[in-house]
């Protein structure tokens, strides 16, 4: 009795889920979503664990949302793993920070392939390890052919690093003559970002409470809707995806018209 009745329960939050993404796929699904998945530290430290468990349980959270984006029809899910600036933290930290991309693509990548879900990352690919490069490297091969969502990682990425060196190739290819200065527009420039041919962001969501963009895709973000909350990266759950995505299909962008 009590097993069915536990079973019942769990079927019935299922099916209110379902409806609510079929309700909102009645409407425009944000194209591009951008994450600043923030808070893991504090979450652990809520409960008196090292910051590593935080960054541990937020990548379950990053395979959760993925799914769900997916199912709903997102085209592209930026999400911000490790800023230029996150080298700042302890070693132990940035190790495992650095190991959590291996971990995550070991765990998740038969089911991204599965799920048709592209892989991809933006970011000085350069710097990270070399064990980090190669899971990612792997990731983004084995699902080349995929034709569903972009999985973007934002791995040891800075926007302003982003700009300066577009404008660095910009100048380059000034200088050699592939580009002439009256053809550098705003749509040919961002074709030098890393962010290279996506849309810009439509949406993007900031947990944790806290209310800046810490160096993000700082040109993609111009017309961008932004949704804060102050639940931690850890606890993000299904339910406040759909909120994002509800409060987004609520907007009016006019991106400075009427
Ligand atoms: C976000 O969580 C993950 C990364 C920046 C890598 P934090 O580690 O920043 O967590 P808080 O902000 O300290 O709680
Ligand atoms: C931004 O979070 C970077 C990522 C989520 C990867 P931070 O925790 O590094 O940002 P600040 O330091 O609070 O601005
Ligand atoms: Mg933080």
């Amino acid at each position: 009795m009590l097993h069915k009745l536990g079973f019942k329960k769990h079927s019935k939050k299922l099916d209110a889920q379902e409806q609510r993404e079929q309700e909102a796929i009645k409407h425009p699904i944000p194209k591009h979503v951008a994450i600043i998945m923030d808070g893991n530290g504090r979450w652990a430290k809520k409960r008196a664990l090292p910051r590593v468990a935080g960054h541990h349980e937020g990548m379950k959270v990053v395979k959760k949302i993925t799914k769900l984006a997916n199912r709903l029809g997102v085209q592209a899910l930026t999400v911000y793993a490790f800023s230029t600036e996150n080298w700042k933290r302890p070693k132990s930290e940035v190790d495992y920070l650095m190991k959590l991309p291996e971990e995550f693509l070991d765990t998740y990548l038969p089911e991204l392939v599965e799920e048709n879900v592209q892989v991809r990352m933006i970011g000085y690919m350069d710097s990270i390890p070399e064990h980090t490069k190669r899971a990612v490297k792997k990731a983004m091969e084995d699902t080349k052919g995929n034709t569903g969502m972009i999985l973007n990682f934002a791995l040891n990425y800075g926007g302003r690093a982003e700009i300066l060196d577009a404008v660095k190739q910009v100048l380059n290819d000034t200088k050699s003559g592939i580009l002439k200065e009256d053809e550098i527009t705003e749509d040919i420039f961002s074709k030098y970002l890393m962010t290279g041919t996506l849309d810009d962001p439509d949406l993007l969501i900031r947990t944790s409470g806290e209310i800046r963009l810490s160096n993000f895709m700082l040109w993609q973000l111009a017309y961008t809707e932004f949704w804060f909350t102050d639940v931690l990266w850890p606890d993000f759950s299904e339910d406040h995806f759909m909120e994002a995505v509800e409060a987004y299909q609520k907007r009016s962008r006019r991106f400075g018209g009427v």
